[in-house]
């Protein structure tokens, strides 16, 4: 596959049309950027440890029976994916409150958040990404009530999945963005799954191992996502139990 023309670049990646029709090649870039670009930042490697655990996590919920828009990865830091006619949604499903909904709303940091609650917001930079309701995703034509009810069923269900493989690691998911597209009449999860879209915190030691260690200074923000992408990609080894002692035979006669 041959990457052609740049055909988009945002604030942490870079979408690059190929010579195969239907697909687009993921750049993971090493730039961050936090509080709508007001703090940004290059970090060596840190598209690599972006890219590696988004595609982990988009072949884990395909094998779960969710459409994403993830094909393969070329190297460290490309992905081709399916070209999606994006949805501008941030679809976040939050388990626990933290962040933007404790700034806006009476939530005590760290309350669980059982059932999960989902907010949407508008994608657009230039309006800072204000919060949708149905009835505006609907007047604003940019999704049927049919879509939406699909997108937060899949929503959840991918929540579901998350939260089971995140506590296999010792991981609480505290919160997490999507972003949906549509191929013909489909709609697959696009864009990434990675610690700069989800808000992580150790089980044992309530620990941020995500992009608030970058947006809130607390930390060293490379050493958190070389272990946190080790912990979130490591091979589940199963201990096999030790095999009881077989009986001692006695050879017959
Ligand atoms: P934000 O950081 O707020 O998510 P951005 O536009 O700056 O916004 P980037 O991640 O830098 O985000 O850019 C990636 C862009 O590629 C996004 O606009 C995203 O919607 C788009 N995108 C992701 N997956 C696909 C896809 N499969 N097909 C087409 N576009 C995609
Ligand atoms: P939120 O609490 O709304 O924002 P903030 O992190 O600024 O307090 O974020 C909820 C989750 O969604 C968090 O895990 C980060 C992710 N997210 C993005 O990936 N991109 C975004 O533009 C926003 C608003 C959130």
């Amino acid at each position: 596959m041959k990457q052609k023309g740049l055909l988009y670049t945002g604030k942490a990646k870079s979408v690059y049309r190929t010579d195969v029709k239907g697909r687009l090649i993921v750049e993971f870039r090493d730039d961050i950027t936090a509080f709508d670009g007001g703090k940004k930042d290059v970090l060596v490697n840190k598209g690599s440890y972006n890219a590696e655990v988004s595609a982990f996590i988009f072949g884990y919920l395909e094998k779960n029976g969710v459409k994403t828009h993830f094909v393969t990865m070329l190297d460290s830091k490309r992905m081709v994916v399916r070209e999606l006619s994006m949805i501008p949604l941030e679809v976040i499903v939050r388990n626990v409150a933290a962040g933007s909904i404790v700034r806006n709303y009476p939530f005590v940091e760290g309350t669980k958040l059982n059932p999960p609650v989902i907010v949407i917001d508008y994608k657009d930079d230039s309006r800072h990404d204000p919060m949708l309701n149905d009835d505006l995703i609907v007047a604003l034509r940019l999704a049927t009530r049919h879509e939406l009810e699909k997108i937060k069923k899949t929503a959840l269900g991918i929540n579901r999945l998350l939260v089971k493989l995140l506590a296999l690691q010792g991981i609480t998911l505290v919160d997490f963005k999507m972003e949906f597209g549509r191929a013909g009449r489909t709609i697959y999860l696009g864009d990434e799954i990675s610690m700069d879209s989800m808000r992580l915190w150790d089980r044992k030691t309530g620990e941020s191992l995500d992009k608030d260690v970058y947006r809130f200074s607390k930390g060293d923000v490379m050493a958190t996502y070389d272990r946190v992408a080790g912990r979130i990609t490591k091979k589940m080894v199963v201990k096999a139990k030790p095999a009881k002692a077989e009986p001692e035979r006695t050879p017959r006669r």
